[in-house]
């Protein structure tokens, strides 16, 4: 059963320039909350209560300012700088004193997920007592992602990172599962010829050893990572029309910990505090009365 996970929240977010020269991307908006929320509520959902934030050096006191120690909402933050982007798996190498001799689930701070039953496919995911899990999801430009490519049986036969030409159409999501095995793993990976530590040659080795399994977010789910200005956008629209037509929020934080039993309504009072006067607030004063 896997009770703690990583969210890398680092890079220098380069493609959104300048907006990222002050605020780092996982704090720039969707809609009407942070993009960090989302990969946090994804680890919430999945019922993790323990939970490293890896954020760029300098960075730190932004997240802090607006996560805190996590209390808030019911789960354990701790933070660490990442000095330089080394690639995915660095996570596992600065994470391994948080890891210990568990095992650990990894989101990536830009990847937001929206699906029917995702809760449950989350739930499902966290048993994982040995080898390693992965949610795959077609897209229409593998070669912006890791791929995946299945045979008739849907098992994973090849992986790779941003393919020329691919055959397959399907990403390999930023959230995956591993067991402990994922420390010496990432020790013992060169760096590729970006100079990066790849997620990809990690997966392929838990593949080479029979140890990689794959789950579908399915077709009505919507996964999306926003490494661009129009990804942005574009992920803020998809929110604003759901929530505007459901009257319900996208990641409220404290609305998930409430629902698992994690925090009271006195918690949720505090919170309204917090945020001040706002809709987000407006929305947990909903909860409240319900
Ligand atoms: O989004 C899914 C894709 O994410 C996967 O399909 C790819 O296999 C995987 O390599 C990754 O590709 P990206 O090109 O999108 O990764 P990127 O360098 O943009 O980093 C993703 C997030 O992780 C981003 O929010 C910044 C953060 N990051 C990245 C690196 C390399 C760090 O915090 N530290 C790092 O060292």
């Amino acid at each position: 059963m896997i009770k703690k996970g990583i969210i890398l929240a680092g890079g220098y977010g380069t493609r959104m320039s300048p907006l990222t020269k002050a605020v780092n991307k996982q704090l720039l908006p969707i809609y009407d909350k942070p993009l960090i929320f989302y990969p946090l509520s994804v680890l919430m959902l999945a019922g993790i209560k323990e939970i490293l934030v890896i954020v760029n050096k300098g960075q730190l006191y932004q997240f802090k300012k607006v996560l805190e120690d996590g209390s808030r909402f019911g789960v354990k933050i701790k933070y660490i700088e990442q000095k330089t982007p080394k690639g995915l798996p660095d996570a596992f190498i600065l994470g391994e004193k948080f890891i210990g001799k568990d095992n650990i689930a990894l989101i990536l701070g830009d990847n937001f997920f929206y699906a029917q039953s995702l809760t449950k496919k989350l739930k499902d995911c966290i048993k994982l007592s040995s080898g390693c899990k992965v949610l795959l999801h077609p897209v229409n430009s593998p070669e912006l992602y890791g791929v995946a490519l299945l045979n008739k049986n849907r098992k994973v036969i090849k992986l790779k990172e941003k393919p020329k030409g691919s055959k397959s159409n399907l990403a390999v999501t930023g959230l995956y599962f591993f067991d402990n095995r994922v420390i010496n793993y990432s020790k013992s990976l060169k760096p590729s010829k970006r100079n990066e530590l790849e997620i990809i040659d990690l997966l392929n080795k838990y593949k080479n050893q029979n140890k990689l399994k794959a789950e579908f977010l399915g077709r009505g789910g919507a996964w999306l990572d926003t490494g661009s200005i129009s990804d942005f956008y574009n992920t803020s629209s998809f929110v604003s029309a759901l929530e505007n037509r459901q009257g319900l929020k996208i990641a409220c934080l404290e609305e998930i910990a409430f629902n698992n039993g994690w925090i009271k309504k006195n918690q949720i009072l505090n919170a309204i505090k917090f945020y001040g006067n706002c809709l987000y607030s407006q929305y947990l004063k909903k909860i409240l009365k319900q």
